[in-house]
């Protein structure tokens, strides 16, 4: 463990966690608390940004997430996990960032203008979502890390978020590092129809979901459409499946796999019964982890967490404060 070398990142409570997330997100966190100080928080602030107006779930699916992280692996122990409206110490820094940004800045954000045009059934048109950015940024800047693990779909947002940086570093003097992007090489998760695993598709295997159920939607997923019978060949380049076997399957069996389904030997069935296989040896651990985290140990690890990262912001606001002469 590296103590100079912090991260930090966060996800909205927007539901339950895939095997998308799994990959992309997760597994790269559960790599890092091991060798940076780590900070992960539930992002619900953002997650009211495009949902205010349907909050109902918004407590459960904070809970839910946490149960989510650990059953991934993520450590109470090894990193700080917490709640962002807790800290309302981000909403102090996200109002002086405010004070710094122009309007052009947020306005111009490609995010911004793609789902104003692209998301039709919300709302969007409150500051609280203009500024999403700026909120971010100061979830960011607060932790003073090197890199954040994020998604490609967050780098106009890491973009803004250095921008805001270097205003306030010329503005007020050098203090916050700039934060990098730490990419994770993006993993391919198809969906169970071959369009991107997303909630919003109803297309995901979610790592709650009971084994009974991912069996049925394993069997309804789609492989290569053009090999209709076993005697077809098959096209592991052009599968749905595929990806899979190279996220979970060792280096030999991938070459069987390949091997079989080229010389039309494995039919798809047989193909998506080693997918489950692999798929249990995965989920098992996680599920039985995540059984381990009821509401209350989900609420504990959050308090626990809370103090944690309070104890640094404030750090933080402090040396902020000072350097902004509002002290
Ligand atoms: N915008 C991120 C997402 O939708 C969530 C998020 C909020 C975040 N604050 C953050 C990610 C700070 C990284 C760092 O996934």
């Amino acid at each position: 463990m590296n103590n100079e070398l912090r991260t930090c990142s966060g996800m909205r409570p927007t539901g339950p966690l895939h095997l998308g997330h799994y990959f992309g997100v997760l597994k790269n966190w559960v790599e890092l608390q091991n060798t940076q100080r780590a900070f992960f928080f539930v992002a619900d602030w953002h997650a009211l940004t495009t949902d205010f107006n349907r909050t109902e779930q918004l407590r459960q699916n904070t809970l839910e997430m946490v149960k989510d992280w650990v059953g991934a692996g993520l450590d109470p122990d090894k990193c700080t996990i917490f709640r962002q409206s807790d800290l309302k110490e981000h909403a102090e820094l996200s109002l002086l960032l405010s004070m710094i940004t122009p309007v052009s800045w947020v306005e111009r954000n490609p995010t911004y203008k793609e789902q104003q045009q692209q998301i039709t059934t919300k709302d969007l048109s409150n500051t609280g979502f203009l500024c999403y950015p700026i909120l971010m940024a100061a979830d960011i800047l607060m932790y003073r890390p090197q890199g954040v693990p994020v998604g490609e779909d967050q780098l106009p947002h890491m973009e803004l978020t250095r921008e805001i940086c270097r205003r306030f570093n010329f503005l007020y003097g050098e203090y916050f590092p700039e934060p990098k992007a730490l990419l994770t090489p993006a993993a391919k998760c198809p969906g169970l129809d071959g369009r991107k695993m997303s909630k919003s598709y109803d297309n995901g295997i979610f790592l709650s979901d009971e084994f009974g159920s991912i069996e049925a939607k394993v069997k309804t997923m789609f492989t290569y459409p053009p090999r209709v019978k076993k005697s077809d060949p098959g096209c592991p380049e052009k599968c749905n499946l595929f990806p899979y076997h190279e996220l979970l399957a060792s280096p030999e069996e991938q070459a069987e796999i390949k091997e079989g389904c080229t010389s039309a030997q494995l039919g798809c069935v047989q193909c998506k019964k080693i997918f489950l296989k692999n798929l249990h040896s995965l989920l098992d651990p996680l599920q039985e982890r995540r059984k381990a985290v009821s509401d209350e140990v989900a609420r504990d690890i959050l308090l626990a967490g809370n103090e944690k990262a309070r104890a640094f912001a404030r750090g933080t606001m402090e040396d902020v404060r000072r350097l902004v002469k509002i002290f």
